[in-house]
């Protein structure tokens, strides 16, 4: 899951992990989190989500990380939105009207980077890592991220010898050994999800749960 296979995938258009919509679990659980308006949400591995157009209508200042150019470029292009971009860094810092985006590794990134942020929205990104990456990216997450904070994270979970990830599964388990010792972890629904992802179905799953979690600093 390095950058060579991500860039390849964004290459080949194999990016069924993009939602045309804006995700209705964000939509639904986000006002719950209780982040002002005004504040400045962290969406990493953001690839083009368009829910960082969502945010930035509610009042957010959004900051994402996204590894593949193409994707950057394709977020702003597509959404019509005039940016800059200059070098930051380990980055090019994309900059428009509320949203700026660093291409670049998120592992990369600094608490520098970081300052400001009040909130994060993890969609999807999580589930992008093998596991030994999920601890590290659990763990790079707390490293640079000021204290305080709340996240809105958004899994999958399914029977993981089904199928090859990404998306990997990630169990209620392992939301808790990666995060219980600096949030108070919240449930906020679960969805079968099946039914609408063909793809999943043609690979054999046989349950595909879509799960949500508010995460409440300590
Ligand atoms: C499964 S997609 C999810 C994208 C987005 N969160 C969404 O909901 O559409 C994961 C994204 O993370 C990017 N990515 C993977 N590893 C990364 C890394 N180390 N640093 C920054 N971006 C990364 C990939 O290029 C891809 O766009």
């Amino acid at each position: 899951m390095n950058r060579d296979f991500w860039k390849s995938r964004w290459d080949e258009g194999r990016i069924g992990f993009h939602q045309d919509e804006v995700n209705p679990h964000l939509q639904r659980c986000w006002p719950d989190l209780g982040i002002p308006s005004g504040g400045t949400v962290f969406v990493p591995l953001c690839g083009k989500s368009r829910d960082m157009l969502w945010l930035r209508d509610q009042g957010y200042t959004v900051i994402g990380v996204e590894v593949v150019p193409r994707a950057v470029e394709a977020f702003f292009a597509e959404n019509g939105l005039t940016a800059t971009h200059g070098p930051h860094g380990a980055f090019s810092l994309w900059r428009s009207e509320g949203i700026d985006i660093f291409q670049g590794d998120f592992f990369d990134l600094t608490p520098d980077e970081m300052v400001g942020i009040t909130a994060v929205y993890d969609r999807a990104s999580l589930i992008a890592l093998p596991p030994a990456m999920r601890q590290r990216y659990a763990a790079h997450l707390r490293a640079i991220l000021p204290g305080g904070m709340n996240v809105l994270l958004v899994t999958m979970d399914y029977p993981q010898d089904q199928m090859e990830g990404p998306p990997f599964a990630v169990t209620e388990q392992e939301v808790a050994t990666l995060y219980q010792d600096y949030f108070k972890i919240e449930q906020a629904g679960a969805e079968d999800i099946l039914a609408a992802n063909p793809r999943f179905q043609e690979q054999g799953l046989s349950q595909l749960l879509e799960k949500v979690y508010v995460l409440r600093a300590r």
